[in-house]
């Protein structure tokens, strides 16, 4: 019972998580999975006050991650009701520390062109052309009685809620993986899982079929179906028919002999089939993220 209700209280505590939602006032932008909100206030005074602006928000300072990212900033600024005349924003690109090189806010080191204008001596911040996204050193303040634009930027946090790094978060099925190689029965792979906060995998779609190719070798793995009752059909562990769960591609015969459920490989297809549940064999564990 007292573990029945840790399990219920893990699956309201996971699918509490809200997708595609941080705060009212920031837009998703799908191409890069991120929130962006684009600020023309007071607070683009200098670029420390941005940072703390952007931190406030629980975001950080914009600067374009990938390729195509900076466009994304005069998409913003067209949408913002109050779209400055100005083209240069501040980003997330400085040389605060006096390195001699310009790193982003997380750390990162910049490897993209910095133009550097000779006539300005203070060049410690970075600013980008929202036309063109090419970046100038510039001085950390804006000018004296205005102030910069930028944008502040949340990555959306999907980790898997647990601090087992074992496991791993698969964005096509919102899902989190863990192989254990450790060989084990069926029950006792299925308690592991489970005091780990998940299950025994089930696949549930073609599309989760091939994240799992991915993620083993050819090896058989315990996953969550067997036979309930004996000479009846297999369950998965969510209650389902097997041939009713998403995903139903079994091994040759269905052999009714065995009790308990595996994946396996072969020919590079992902295939079911069963054992003894007393067959120790290695595993997959999943726990969902809603
Ligand atoms: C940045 O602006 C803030 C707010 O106006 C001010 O308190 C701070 O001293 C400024 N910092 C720098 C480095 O100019
Ligand atoms: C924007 O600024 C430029 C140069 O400062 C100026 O020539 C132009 O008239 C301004 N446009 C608007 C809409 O204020």
């Amino acid at each position: 019972m007292r573990s029945l209700l840790i399990f219920i209280f893990v699956i309201s505590a996971v699918s509490s998580r809200h997708v595609n939602f941080y705060r009212k006032d920031y837009t998703y932008i799908e191409e890069y999975d991120a929130f962006y909100k684009f600020h023309n206030d007071p607070t683009g005074v200098n670029f420390s006050s941005t940072f703390l602006a952007c931190d406030d928000e629980g975001a950080t300072l914009f600067y374009p991650s990938s390729a195509n990212e900076w466009k994304v900033a005069k998409q913003l600024m067209l949408e913002s009701p109050d779209s400055p005349n100005l083209t240069d924003i501040f980003i997330g690109m400085h040389d605060k520390f006096g390195l001699g090189e310009y790193i982003t806010v997380d750390g990162h080191p910049v490897t993209i062109l910095v133009e550097q204008n000779d006539n300005i001596e203070d060049h410690q911040c970075v600013t980008m052309d929202i036309e063109t996204g090419a970046y100038t050193g510039s001085s950390c303040v804006a000018k004296a009685t205005t102030f910069r634009p930028y944008i502040c930027k949340k990555i959306e946090d999907v980790s898997c809620p647990t601090i087992d790094t074992g496991y791993k978060y698969m964005k096509e099925t919102k899902k989190c993986y863990k192989i254990n190689k450790n060989p084990k029965t069926w029950l006792k792979a299925m308690e592991t899982c489970f005091m780990e906060g998940g299950l025994l995998v089930v696949v549930e779609s073609d599309m989760e079929a091939n994240v799992i190719r991915h993620l083993i070798d050819e090896d058989n793995y315990y996953a969550g179906f067997r036979k309930l009752f004996p000479d009846k059909d297999y369950y998965s562990i969510k209650g389902h028919k097997i041939q009713d769960s998403g995903y139903y591609r079994w091994y040759n015969e269905r052999n009714t002999e065995y009790d308990c459920g595996y994946l396996m490989m072969d020919n590079n297809e992902l295939y079911m089939n069963a054992v003894y549940c007393s067959t120790k064999l290695p595993f997959i564990c999943e726990i969902g993220v809603p």
